[in-house]
């Protein structure tokens, strides 16, 4: 069980939550979040923001579960179980281009500070796709990276393919011509899936995903995979 730390709200409907924990995480995992007894019965999968001091999360408030993780307040406590899943390679890299369009936007925080660290001289980019009122940018402001922001519309509008390697998370449809374009432009690039899990642990096959080798369990073999892989997305 840890301790919260503080939330804060970021826009209308985005909130930053710290907690008291302090762990080795991998940049791209998740972990399954809960506050709550018995209902809602399944814990909720959350993308590690931050985890260079505390363990900190980037949320979107969508529906029961998220709404009460809004509500919670300094020293309240929550369950926090993992870190789960695999992880962005961020070894021998000197270029990238990272893709978030909303919420997807929050893995992208940890796994630039962690770039940063292991690759000296390197050039990021980093897309936030968001809605016209939205302000997601405001939990970025703090990070050496070359932020490009598109509110309203299609973050492929101005994605450039100048960088040979790219990382993506969000909505299916974003994932999907992401891919698309990027192999049209010689780029290799690797998905954030965001299907809906159960265990979080490989048990319950909610998550599974179709892939060229097969179906694979999006919270064990994934939520990072390669684009070109993915056959199906829901
Ligand atoms: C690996 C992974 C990492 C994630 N990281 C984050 C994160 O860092 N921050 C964040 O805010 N969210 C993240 N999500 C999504 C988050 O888990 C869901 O938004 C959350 O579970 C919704 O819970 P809820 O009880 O508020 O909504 P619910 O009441 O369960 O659902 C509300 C609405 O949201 C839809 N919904 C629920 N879950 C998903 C989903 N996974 N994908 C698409 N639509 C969904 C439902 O269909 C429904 O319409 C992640 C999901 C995965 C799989
Ligand atoms: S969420 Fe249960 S197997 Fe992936």
């Amino acid at each position: 069980m840890a301790k919260v730390i503080e939330n804060i709200r970021i826009d209308s409907t985005y909130y930053l939550l710290k907690t008291d924990l302090k762990m080795d995480v991998l940049p791209g995992q998740f972990f399954m979040l809960r506050a709550w007894g018995t209902y809602p019965t399944l814990s909720r999968p959350i993308s590690i923001f931050d985890a260079s001091e505390n363990l900190e999360f980037l949320y979107e408030v969508v529906g029961e579960g998220t709404e009460i993780f809004s509500k919670l307040k300094q020293g309240d406590n929550i369950k926090v179980e993992g870190p789960y899943g695999n992880s962005f390679n961020t070894e021998d890299i000197s270029e990238i281009s990272l893709v978030g369009g909303g919420v997807g936007i929050a893995p992208f925080y940890y796994v630039s500070k962690v770039l940063k660290e292991k690759n000296k001289n390197i050039k990021i980019d980093l897309y936030l796709g968001e809605r016209e009122n939205q302000e997601i940018e405001k939990s970025l402001l703090d990070l050496d990276v070359n932020l490009k922001i598109k509110k309203g519309g299609f973050i492929t509008d101005i994605l450039e393919f100048d960088k040979k390697l790219i990382y993506t998370c969000g909505p299916d449809i974003m994932m999907k011509n992401v891919t698309k374009m990027a192999i049209e432009n010689n780029c290799e690039v690797y998905v954030s899936l965001d299907k809906r899990m159960g265990c979080g642990v490989g048990a319950c096959l909610s998550c599974t995903c179709k892939t060229t080798s097969g179906n694979k369990r999006s919270c064990k073999e994934g939520p990072i995979f390669k684009g070109e892989d993915i056959i199906e997305y829901k």
